[in-house]
């Protein structure tokens, strides 16, 4: 691996995570052309401020990424790049990335952590399976080494989620004076269906965990069940100094606000009423397209709304964007497919020549989601099981007229918003297709007024301080 420079050397807060805060492609011209990401790392880190000596670990993801790494030297990209943060991406074998995140993260870890297997045919631990896990240990070692040679004396490392379980153990080991801490920001699975995996994995997680000083979680759900699931693997039970926070992430309030009101979501706004029509209710949903978002039972729902209500028939429309996540995996691909169809079967059995009862997009634009915010009636978050789920949060906080929130029991967010919304079990479409009629069929001051309530626990939390509280946690720390 490349050696660092020396300012590299002195970082003393450091964020390690498989998708980084900058992203590249190349152009026709051979010229890279950088594209900044969001969301909470993002505004914690710039809330250190740039004199802090912070450093972003993070692996190339793409071809744009590792010319991008290879044109940089092997060090740090161009800090205008990613607005003045330090990041250092590394350049993994793109056969080992392709194992560990695809194989190992988003097929085995993200399944176990929302219960996604359909069991009688899957999880199958077989050959392939450990070469894949190998790779995710070559991969976990990679930023390992990479922290352990860029912290100083002492510094704090956050290691960000599932693709990264192995790295505080592995860090511990090379670097005993660091203080370490690891953030899941996926729900964490209950024991029973923890144990469908190999013995030896089950202990291999939990001790690159438990390599770290601190393991936080988003709600107290997910850190009992990790909890749990360490009693249950660890023969001598936890250790007693195993320090478990619980930091929930809220809505950027200020930052969603003012978005919000840009030239370019007023022309969103007007195109989607054009397609919505005069007068009509809406209900919206906006998600990244993983099987854990409930996207078909969804629609389902909403088709038995039409059928059980059909004086709602030509009144409302449901908004429903399903952004593409995933797509080398072909399980991501075929549930975009079933979105579609039981979307396009929706529009064609109810239909008319003025109406269009689902108004579905697949292409991401940020935009264009929160013009669908302000426009919501209803906002309809009903995954099987979620970390947080932002989405919930920021609606109630940009709706022009305020939204009644429809919600699964199984999000991170119920523990919050659950006392203002409607609460639905997410595999039970008789019972969501009655929350969206209650919801519809709110009062006006009714549902504005549990709009502000729904906004006030939304943003309680915001991003700078669900970092900075972590930050302030593991550094109060004494050095192990
Ligand atoms: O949304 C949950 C989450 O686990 C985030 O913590 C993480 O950034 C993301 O999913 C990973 O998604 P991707 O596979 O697109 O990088």
């Amino acid at each position: 691996m490349a050696s660092t420079d020396a300012a590299v050397k002195r970082a003393q807060v450091l964020v390690a995570s498989n998708r980084g805060p900058v992203s590249y492609t190349v152009d026709e011209g051979g010229a890279l052309r950088a594209r900044r990401g969001g969301g909470g790392l993002v505004s914690g880190l710039s809330a250190i401020g740039s004199d802090a000596d912070s450093l972003w670990v993070c692996a190339a993801l793409g071809d744009g990424d590792r010319e991008a790494v290879r044109r940089a030297g092997g060090g740090l990209l161009p800090a205008e790049d990613s607005g003045g943060q330090r990041v250092r991406m590394l350049d993994i074998d793109a056969r080992v990335h392709a194992d560990a995140y695809n194989g190992i993260a988003n097929s085995v870890l993200w399944f176990v952590h929302h219960m996604l297997y359909q069991t009688p045919l899957e999880p199958v631990f077989d050959a392939e399976f450990r070469r894949q896990w190998a790779s995710y240990e070559t991969y976990n070692r990679a930023f390992a080494e990479a922290l352990a040679e860029a912290a100083a004396d002492g510094a704090a490392v956050l290691v960000q989620d599932y693709h990264l379980c192995l790295v505080p153990g592995m860090l511990r080991e090379l670097r005993p004076d660091l203080r370490i801490g690891h953030f899941s920001h996926t729900p964490w699975a209950p024991p029973e269906y923890f144990r469908l995996l190999p013995d030896d994995i089950r202990e291999q997680l939990m001790a690159g965990m438990l390599g770290a000083d601190r393991v936080a979680f988003l709600t107290q759900r997910w850190a009992d069940a990790f909890r749990d699931c360490a009693q249950a693997v660890l023969e001598s039970g936890m250790p007693a100094d195993t320090r478990i926070g619980v930091h929930g992430l809220g809505a950027d309030g200020d930052f969603l606000r003012k978005r919000a009101h840009e030239p370019d979501v007023e022309e969103r706004m007007a195109a989607l009423r054009e397609e919505i029509g005069e007068g009509r209710r809406t209900i919206v949903r906006v998600d990244r397209t993983e099987l854990s978002k409930n996207i078909v039972r969804g629609l389902l729902a909403y088709r038995q709304l039409l059928e059980d209500h059909p004086e709602w028939r030509e009144r409302v429309v449901h908004v429903a964007f399903a952004y593409p996540s995933r797509q080398d995996l072909a399980v991501y691909r075929d549930y975009t497919d079933a979105v579609q169809r039981v979307a396009e079967e929706i529009n064609s059995a109810y239909g008319t020549v003025g109406w269009t009862p689902v108004v579905l997009h697949v292409k991401d634009d940020f935009a264009r989601s929160l013009a669908a915010y302000r426009l919501a009636d209803v906002a309809l978050v009903n995954p099987i099981r979620d970390g947080m789920n932002l989405v919930a949060k920021e609606v109630p906080v940009v709706s022009d007229e305020g939204c009644a929130l429809v919600l699964s029991r199984e999000a991170g967010a119920y523990e919050e918003l659950g006392p203002h919304a409607f609460a639905v079990n997410p595999y039970d479409v008789l019972e969501t297709a009655r929350a969206l009629h209650e919801a519809l069929s709110l009062p006006d001051a009714e549902r504005a007024e549990r709009s502000k309530r729904l906004a006030d626990a939304a943003t309680a939390l915001p991003p700078a301080r669900w970092f900075l509280d972590q930050l302030r946690a593991l550094q109060e720390l004494q050095p192990s």
